[in-house]
């Protein structure tokens, strides 16, 4: 027997297939539907289905029986999170991802990294900008400013990739140039530290911070473009860093204040921001605005906010929330092609309260 709030994901999945490409509906179809339908009593009869199919969808391979087992039972724990998240935040899809045979410790671990924030000695707070004339609907993506989606692998080094990807937008601003630029050159060489915390410093896989990975960027010189310096996803190589093919260099950073009209304004004025955020309930999210009830306001993710969304009515929900637009770094296959959207208004995850900007030197010999 089905409950109200399995019906519910019922209703999004065909929301869904109105927002997001056919081919990726399809395949998630037979994960979703089959999810919903698991009941108490079936549940591990399903489980089992659910997790072959996501062994198959995902390619996943275990070394030993025992292993397989265990990520059995780590799989089983998922879908009934992923039933919980749908119950907290209906108005996005929460089901079966990439991550489903991950503990949540393990995701933290492999898949974010982001230390707690103190702000490094350059960063300066940005200005108040005015907020009236701000358009309902914003997309830097629309404007050429974003790179496509990058895959961070198992490595918590997404403050690396957010903080890049704030530089190509940047540099795209003052250049017309959008380069692709590395975040390997910061996973091996960006070791800048706190100044007033012994240890809290920039460490490839480990975690590290946005501000910090632009206070190194601004004391190196520059960034390498990703083709000169390639992304491996590992962290205890030598610094490989090249003066001489420097493609894009810090002019400023600065820290946005908590506002929302704020930070609306400083992406519409200085392209693509870093953001810090409360990622737990993306390891289950599949699409639409994610906005649960609940949500710690912990930072652990670091994400470039490219843009934002009024709403709009949708004839099952009724009304599309107000919703900024979240580049990830975990590919193309995870999310909306790769994105996030959640929903603006209540600094929701901690979306608001780490915010930064940068600005980007016009280099013209390249
Ligand atoms: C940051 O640098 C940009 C580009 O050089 C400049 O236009 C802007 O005024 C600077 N901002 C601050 C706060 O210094």
């Amino acid at each position: 027997m089905a409950t109200p709030s399995l019906c519910f994901v019922f209703s999004l999945l065909f929301f869904s297939a109105t927002v997001a490409p056919a081919e990726r509906i399809d395949r998630e179809d037979d994960l979703l539907i089959r999810q919903v339908v698991s009941d108490a009593d079936d549940h591990l009869l399903n489980s089992e289905h659910h997790f072959s199919v996501f062994k198959s969808k995902f390619a996943k391979t275990y070394a030993t029986q025992e292993e397989h087992d265990y990520r059995f039972s780590v799989f089983k724990n998922n879908l009934l999170r992923a039933k919980s998240h749908q119950k907290l935040d209906p108005s996005a899809v929460h089901g079966v991802t990439r991550f489903s045979d991950l503990t949540p410790a393990e995701f933290r671990r492999q898949f974010l990294g982001l230390r707690p924030l103190r702000l490094p000695s350059d960063a300066q707070k940005a200005p108040i900008l005015p907020t009236n004339d701000l358009p309902s609907d914003f997309d830097w993506r629309d404007h050429g400013a974003v790179t496509g989606v990058k895959n961070q692998g198992s490595c918590g080094s997404c403050w690396s990739f957010s903080a890049v990807g704030a530089l190509e937008g940047a540099h795209f601003l003052s250049t017309g140039e959008l380069v692709s630029l590395s975040e390997q050159q910061l996973v091996d060489c960006d070791h800048e530290c706190d100044p007033e915390e012994r240890g809290a410093c920039d460490s490839g896989c480990n975690g590290g911070l946005m501000t910090t990975a632009f206070e190194y960027s601004l004391k190196a010189g520059g960034v390498m473009r990703e083709k000169d310096y390639p992304y491996t996803g590992r962290d205890r190589g030598p610094c490989k860093f090249d003066k001489s093919k420097i493609a894009a260099s810090v002019a400023n950073f600065s820290v946005v204040s908590l506002n929302e009209e704020q930070i609306a304004a400083n992406l519409v004025k200085n392209g693509p921001l870093a953001v810090g955020i409360n990622a737990v309930f993306m390891q289950t999210y599949i699409g639409g605005v994610s906005c649960p009830y609940i949500c710690g306001k912990h930072l652990d993710h670091g994400v470039l906010l490219v843009g934002y969304g009024a709403g709009a009515y949708a004839p099952i929900r009724f009304k599309e929330k107000p919703y900024w637009i979240i580049k990830n770094s975990w590919g193309e296959n995870w999310g909306e092609n790769g994105y996030y959207k959640i929903c603006r208004g209540h600094n929701v995850c901690g979306v608001d309260s780490m915010v930064s900007t940068v600005a980007a030197v016009h280099i013209s010999n390249h």
